[in-house]
């Protein structure tokens, strides 16, 4: 039971998500319902203890080295600094980072680094108050932008800023966005809309492209330069404003999770908050772990389930198929 996860195709699976609550503090259209959200009973919750016995487990066996915590929203788990804590001390888990909507940041930035925490993504979708309540259905754009302007001053080795783009939403704010994070020295990221939206309006029509996205980027910036990927199972592909510019040199990344994606380089698995392993965000099946693990199951009983639930990963999302049906879980209970 010992090496690497490894699927049908041949893709090792090095990186996992892990998601700790699918509660969250906001309730945008592209995630949850805006109302009447119902929530997983707190008992179905792993508690830090069994979710670290797998990441434990999955780096010391699998070769597992890099941990993203993922919700809902990650922070509004209590006393979650204690989990990174944990994480953070087991050999040979070199990245440890987290996908937050920021809001909680002001309270929780210095802990989270002091825990051992090394990387973040704010998620971050308009710097317009009125867009933002349309879209998070709630007036919080100030405590995101004071929680992004604490962690940049807790020295965290990255920090990036996340926005979706949907058609018609969202095609207002991106030469703004670009122009807030450059001037912070951080990176932004525009993200393809993905049918993952618990009211299920997504639709292809719906989906503002990367080729529109960069369109509208270079009408505003002129040409970008576009940079090599980072690695091959990075969603994103990496753009710098041109020379000469205001903001010359600053990054942009664009995640064309629908019209490109990068399902061939995926080495993605997750773990739900209520402990079910995903081998893809948009699964159709899922391997319920925390049943097993409270009815004394032993670690290699877990990597025997974990193995055959990565050998069973299909190619790819299959978005553009006929016959596309979206997960029963929309990304709020998924993890991002
Ligand atoms: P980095 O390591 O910093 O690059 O993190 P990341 O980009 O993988 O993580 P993040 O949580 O910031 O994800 C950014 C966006 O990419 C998410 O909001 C999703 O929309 C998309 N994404 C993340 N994981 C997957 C995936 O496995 N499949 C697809 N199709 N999209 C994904
Ligand atoms: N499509 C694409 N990205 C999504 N996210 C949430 N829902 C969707 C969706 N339907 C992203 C958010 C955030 C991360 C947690 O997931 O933009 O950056
Ligand atoms: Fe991996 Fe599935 Fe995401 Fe494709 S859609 S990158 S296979 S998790």
């Amino acid at each position: 039971n010992e090496g690497p996860l490894v699927d049908s195709l041949g893709r090792v699976h090095t990186s996992l998500r892990v998601s700790v609550t699918d509660r969250c503090n906001l309730r945008c259209s592209y995630c949850m319902p805006e109302l009447d959200a119902t929530f997983m009973p707190r008992d179905h919750l792993l508690s830090f203890e069994e979710l670290h016995r797998i990441v434990e487990l999955l780096v010391t066996r699998c070769h597992v080295d890099d941990v993203r915590l993922t919700g809902g929203e990650p922070l509004v788990r209590r006393d979650l600094d204690r989990f990174v804590a944990m994480l953070s001390s087991i050999p040979r888990l070199t990245d440890l980072s987290l996908t937050t909507n920021g809001i909680l940041l002001r309270e929780q930035a210095e802990k989270l680094k002091a825990a051992g925490l090394k990387r973040l993504n704010i998620s971050i979708d308009t710097l317009d108050r009125e867009v933002f309540k349309k879209l998070a259905r709630r007036d919080s754009l100030d405590q995101t932008l004071e929680g992004i302007n604490r962690a940049i001053r807790c020295g965290f080795e990255s920090i990036k800023l996340n926005a979706i783009a949907i058609q018609g939403i969202t095609e207002h704010e991106f030469i703004s966005l670009i122009e807030f994070a450059a001037s912070k020295g951080v990176v932004i990221r525009f993200i393809e809309f993905m049918p993952l939206d618990f009211d299920r309006a997504w639709h292809k029509d719906r989906v503002l492209t990367g080729d529109r996205l960069l369109e509208l980027i270079q009408q505003h910036f002129g040409t970008l330069i576009e940079q090599p990927r980072a690695t091959p199972s990075q969603p994103a592909e990496r753009f710098t404003l041109p020379e000469g510019g205001y903001f010359s040199g600053a990054e942009i990344g664009i995640i064309r999770s629908v019209s490109q994606p990068f399902c061939q380089a995926c080495n993605r698995l997750r773990i739900t908050a209520d402990g079910s392993i995903r081998n893809c965000l948009f699964a159709r099946e899922e391997t319920p772990l925390r049943d097993l693990m409270r009815q004394g199951a032993s670690n290699d009983d877990l990597l025997s389930v974990i193995r055959a639930c990565v050998a069973q990963k299909k190619p790819g999302h299959g978005i553009d198929a006929e016959q596309f049906s979206p997960p029963d879980r929309a990304m709020y209970s998924i993890g991002g």
